[in-house]
């Protein structure tokens, strides 16, 4: 047998977010507002992954994500899992769907939009599930993956 060892320590009780492409660590971090949380944390990064090659992992003692809180990760990283954890047990799995809107997170393609001239926060419909494409509630223009950047 392979010897398996956890470089991120396992937790008692929380939420494992595993398979995040490195370097989409911090927008995570970000969108789920962790940097203010007062929960114990613990983060690991550029981990081996066969399937993404580097990887990260966070694992949030105590908290429990709502699914539209989970879905906004969809934005960022499709690929991210998270499981639940109660007593060190498994105790679900989730996966993160694209929601049908949402709020912020990404910029606005169109330079002459309003969300990119006042301070008005980027409202999008989501088009496709598959390929990114996100309608602007104010201007209407799309914002595809190759031009999706982050607030
Ligand atoms: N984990 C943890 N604390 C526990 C139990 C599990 O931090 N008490 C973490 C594991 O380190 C792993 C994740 O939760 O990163 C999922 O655990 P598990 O389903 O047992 O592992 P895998 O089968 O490898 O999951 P996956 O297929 O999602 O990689
Ligand atoms: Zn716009």
């Amino acid at each position: 047998m392979k010897k398996k060892e956890l470089v991120v320590s396992a937790i008692q009780n929380g939420t494992v977010i595993d398979h995040i492409p490195s370097d989409k660590l911090f927008q995570v971090i970000k969108i789920l507002n962790l940097q203010d949380g007062k929960d114990q944390m613990l983060f690991g990064t550029n981990l081996e992954s066969q399937k993404l090659g580097k990887k990260a992992i966070i694992k949030i003692q105590n908290r429990f994500f709502e699914t539209s809180e989970i879905n906004k990760i969809a934005i960022v990283c499709p690929t991210a899992t998270l499981t639940i954890i109660k007593d060190y047990e498994v105790v679900d799995k989730r996966i993160p769907s694209l929601p049908d809107e949402f709020e912020g997170i990404v910029k606005c393609y169109n330079p002459k939009c309003i969300t990119n001239h006042e301070n008005v926060t980027p409202k999008f419909k989501v088009l496709d599930k598959q390929e990114i494409k996100l309608q602007c509630h104010y201007c209407q223009r799309i914002t595809k993956e190759e031009t999706l950047s982050f607030l």
